[in-house]
């Protein structure tokens, strides 16, 4: 039984595998409707989400399956004080396979322990969100063709934004990628980061606080918004939040291939009026992350079509 802690748990081949079977579900909807005719998934977020819950529980929905779990941690046994893995270990009596968020770093990873199920990582604190990151590389080899060989600007909060950590991750298996980090000083990427991927790897990079001074290199660039739950101090969060808002004239230098992604949800940092560009891929990527959840459950599962 396989769980999904860190995108590591996914070599390089299975992810291409995610990403074949999400496309084939994408072309042949109907042949999935079935899969997991019986099976329950259990979303249990003790912090908010729109996509990624609804987008785990429309995947379970239309492979056949059924969805049950609660979107806030006071409407849970935690609020008596029940602790991560006890409510892990009842959830695994009842459902089939459990999708988790939580504030603390770790907490799926305990979940996964002791709930006799597999688990997945919903987002754990400031820490990792792979299957955002599933939704990020489907969108960059759907966009791109290819995986490698890019350069990629990584904007924003780089310090607490979990979805870059998983992305840098992923990104940094596969040849010829350089990352452009740019980021106020306050909110570069964490240490553990740097040293264990980047420099352990080998990864060129380079960091800059400045967009417009790298736009034109750019292959993808991935906002983000400042993560103002993780701040412990709203003066700060202040005066960091609008560090980088991205507008159509800052998109004159970029290359005309180039893909904008961005995890949403968005606050000020792409102004709505760069939606309408082509290279804005930001909705694409929700709705490809709900067929590549698609694919995860399935192989977590061990189901096929
Ligand atoms: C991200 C998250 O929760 O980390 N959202 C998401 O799952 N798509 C990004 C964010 O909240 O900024």
């Amino acid at each position: 039984m396989r769980s999904l802690i860190s995108i590591h748990d996914l070599s390089p081949d299975e992810i291409d595998g995610l990403i074949a079977t999400a496309n084939d579900i994408m072309a042949n909807p109907d042949d999935y409707a079935d899969c997991c005719r019986r099976k329950k998934l259990a979303t249990l977020f003790y912090e908010p989400s729109t996509r990624t819950r609804l987008s785990f529980e429309s995947a379970m929905l239309e492979l056949g399956g059924s969805v049950i779990g609660f979107s806030e941690a006071t409407s849970s046994s935690s609020a008596k004080g029940e602790s991560v893995s006890d409510t892990a270990r009842t959830v695994g009596c009842f459902a089939d396979i459990i999708a988790m968020r939580h504030p603390k770093e770790g907490a799926p990873l305990v979940a996964s322990i002791s709930a006799g199920v597999p688990v997945i990582n919903a987002g754990d604190g400031g820490h990792n969100h792979p299957t955002q990151t599933l939704a990020d590389l489907i969108t960059i080899s759907r966009e791109k063709g290819r995986l490698g060989n890019m350069t990629v600007g990584l904007c924003g909060d780089l310090k607490f934004g979990r979805t870059v950590h998983s992305l840098i991750d992923a990104l940094s298996r596969y040849a010829g990628i350089k990352f452009i980090m740019i980021s106020p000083d306050e909110l570069t990427i964490p240490d553990y980061v740097m040293q264990d991927i980047i420099l352990k790897r080998n990864i060129p990079y380079y960091e800059t606080g400045s967009l417009e001074e790298v736009m034109h290199e750019l292959d993808i660039l991935y906002m983000t918004r400042v993560q103002r739950e993780r701040f412990f101090n709203e003066a700060d969060y202040i005066r960091l939040k609008d560090s980088y808002v991205l507008t159509p004239e800052k998109l004159i230098s970029a290359k005309k291939e180039l893909a904008v992604l961005h995890p949403l949800p968005r606050v000020n940092e792409i102004s709505t009026s760069v939606d309408d560009d082509p290279r804005a891929c930001y909705f694409k990527q929700v709705l490809y992350g709900k067929f590549i959840r698609m694919a995860l459950i399935m192989m977590l599962l061990e189901v096929n079509k």
